[in-house]
């Protein structure tokens, strides 16, 4: 049996999909099944429940946004770390496989080709690096699996949230038992808050960067093909290949989509932090290879952007499907 943790939260609601699409057996534990964060009580439930698998969707992401774990920060460390721990030291005790939700944003900027190396460009939002996606994209690469996150406690300035992420992979990262699937910005056809595609729409003003994108149901369904795989457990940058910048995903939902909607942007980074932000944000673009040679691959960003959005279903429609 599979068990699903964090089941009604956004993401574990697309596993739950994804599970019942491939007709794959799974019960689902809520934050009240789990009971506190005990590594023998958690390795009790995953033996009464017969687990052959573990998903962890639980994690906590702050609301409206990451800003609120700048002051929710024992509620960050408990769900994004202690839980995500412990249920690891519970599944190893079990001897069960088990597949964390992780993040993309324990890194910032990407790496760019400096001669014969590669180094580390955090500003991505400068006009030297617009010229350089423009003139010499070759020139640009993501992170990998095997970089060490910069945007990380270990690594400031970063959010609490990215913090409490970076923190966990370190924890977890040597597991034998356990998969990191890290995920960036979801999106899919479904118009909510949570949704990388409502979010812009909803917002009074953006941020123009460049970003790795993951399409949610793309993020599921390589997650799970990994296990089904057998890859080797570990850290897998599962995002679609390739990166965009905002202003391109809001012309692609202006013609798609045929909204009336003028896009307003800040002038550049200390507009947007003094109006809109309180944590330092990251903006990031990964590596997809190993998931890809892993038999996990994912759709060309621009690809799941254009399907998304041309198969989009307004939020009120939206509500409706998911009852
Ligand atoms: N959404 C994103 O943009 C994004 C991006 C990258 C990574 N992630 C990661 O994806 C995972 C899921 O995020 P989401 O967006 O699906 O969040 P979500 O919609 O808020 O769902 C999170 C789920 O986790 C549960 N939870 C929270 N704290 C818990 C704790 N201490 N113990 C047990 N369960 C707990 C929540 O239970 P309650 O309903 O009882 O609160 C909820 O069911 C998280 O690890 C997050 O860091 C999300």
């Amino acid at each position: 049996m599979i068990l699903l943790f964090g089941a009604p939260g956004y993401m574990g609601s697309a596993f739950a999909a994804e599970l019942d699409r491939r007709g794959m057996a799974y019960e689902p534990v809520t934050r009240a099944d789990a009971g506190p964060s005990d590594v023998r009580a958690l390795a009790g439930l995953l033996k009464s429940r017969q687990a052959s698998f573990v998903i962890n969707a639980a994690g906590f992401t702050g609301r409206p946004n990451v800003d609120a774990c700048e002051t929710e920060k024992s509620d960050t460390i408990l769900g994004n770390v202690v839980f995500a721990h412990v249920l690891t030291q519970a599944c190893a005790i079990a001897d069960i496989p088990v597949g964390h939700v992780a993040s993309g944003c324990v890194y910032n900027g990407c790496l760019v080709r400096e001669g014969d190396g590669w180094s580390v460009e955090t500003d991505m939002a400068g006009t030297a690096f617009r010229r350089r996606v423009e003139h010499e994209p070759d020139g640009i690469r993501g992170f990998d699996e095997s970089a060490e996150p910069n945007f990380s406690f270990r690594h400031p300035p970063c959010s609490f949230y990215s913090g409490s992420k970076a923190l966990a992979e370190e924890l977890i990262r040597d597991s034998d038992h356990a998969y990191l699937w890290r995920l960036r910005m979801p999106f899919d056809e479904h118009d909510g808050p949570r949704n990388y595609l409502g979010k812009l729409q909803r917002y009074a003003k953006l941020y123009d960067n460049f970003n790795s994108l993951s399409h949610r149901g793309d993020f599921v369904r390589a997650a799970l093909d990994l296990c089904e795989h057998r890859a080797p457990r570990g850290i897998y940058n599962l995002t679609n290949p390739g990166f965009v910048r905002t202003s391109e995903v809001t012309a692609m939902i202006g013609d798609i989509l045929g909204v009336d909607h003028r896009f307003e942007f800040f002038t550049d980074a200390d507009e947007f932090y003094s109006q809109a932000a309180v944590a330092p944000r990251s903006n990031c673009i990964l590596d997809t290879d190993k998931a890809a040679a892993a038999g996990a691959g994912m759709r060309p960003v621009r690809d799941a952007l254009r399907a998304a959005l041309e198969e989009w279903v307004p939020e009120a429609s939206a509500a409706a499907d998911s009852r």
